[in-house]
């Protein structure tokens, strides 16, 4: 071994030696210092986090009482027979008849109910027919008062054997098959349809006052 060769490896000997040195004591289960302690620990609470600060000593809490979820709104009328005939007497349909939420009704109502009410609403669906479910009405049934209330009532609560549809639908979507369980009505009673243009008269007229009501502001300034 030449001189300068002995050098090199007592070099790389001690270079070893120092980065053993300087890891070996590393515990990962006991982390060392932290220099700005605030970039590794929140100044906020932990999300679920353990503080003898909260009720319970526990970060999440309940949200207060009266607390409705976002996009949810709260439904009046009990679950019984008196308050399936109070939709009946009060609830109206909000939604404005359109195209669209005529063909969205439709497009739900063959989702979720033509299997027992059948796509006519005649109280016929496949089920009916291949005799797996009894006693679906027709809802021209002239014993029973069926409306856009109890309709969107039976929907969020079912009615006997029929199940509710609250967690299926949400409240547009209810009101839309709403629509269309009148029109089926309609179509099987032969009265007069919802229809889309109708409404636009009254949206044209309603434009037009609120048009007047613009110049006559603009007037009075
Ligand atoms: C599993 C079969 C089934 C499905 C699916 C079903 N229904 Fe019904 N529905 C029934 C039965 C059975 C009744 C009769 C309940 C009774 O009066 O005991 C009924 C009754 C009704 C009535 C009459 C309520 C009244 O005032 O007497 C309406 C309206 C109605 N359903 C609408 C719907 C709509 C809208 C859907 C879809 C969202 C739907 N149903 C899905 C079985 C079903």
């Amino acid at each position: 071994m030449t001189i300068t060769k002995m050098k090199a490896f007592k070099h790389i000997a001690l270079l070893l030696l120092a980065s053993f040195a300087m890891v070996s004591c590393f515990d990962s289960a006991n982390p060392n210092y932290q220099y700005m302690p605030n970039m590794y620990e929140p100044v906020g609470y932990d999300t679920y986090g353990e503080y003898e600060i909260f009720p319970g000593e526990q970060e999440a809490m309940l949200p207060p009482e009266g607390t409705i979820p976002r996009g949810w709104q709260p439904y009046e009328y009990e679950n019984s027979n008196d308050g399936l005939l109070q939709a009946k007497a009060e609830l109206k349909n909000p939604l404005e008849v359109t195209e669209q939420n005529l063909e969205s009704g439709k497009a739900l109502y063959e989702i979720y109910c033509a299997v027992c009410h059948g796509s006519k609403g005649d109280g016929q669906g496949i089920l009916v027919k291949n005799e797996k479910i009894l006693g679906i009405p027709s809802y021209a049934d002239p014993g029973r008062v069926i409306n856009e209330g109890g309709t969107y009532h039976v929907m969020m609560f079912g009615l006997n054997s029929m199940g509710s549809y609250a967690s299926q639908t949400d409240e547009l979507e209810r009101w839309q098959i709403v629509q269309h369980v009148m029109n089926l009505k309609a179509t099987l009673e032969g009265t007069p349809l919802l229809s889309p243009t109708s409404n636009e008269e009254v949206s044209a007229d309603a434009e037009a006052s609120g048009a007047s009501e613009a110049n006559s502001s603009e007037e009075q300034n």
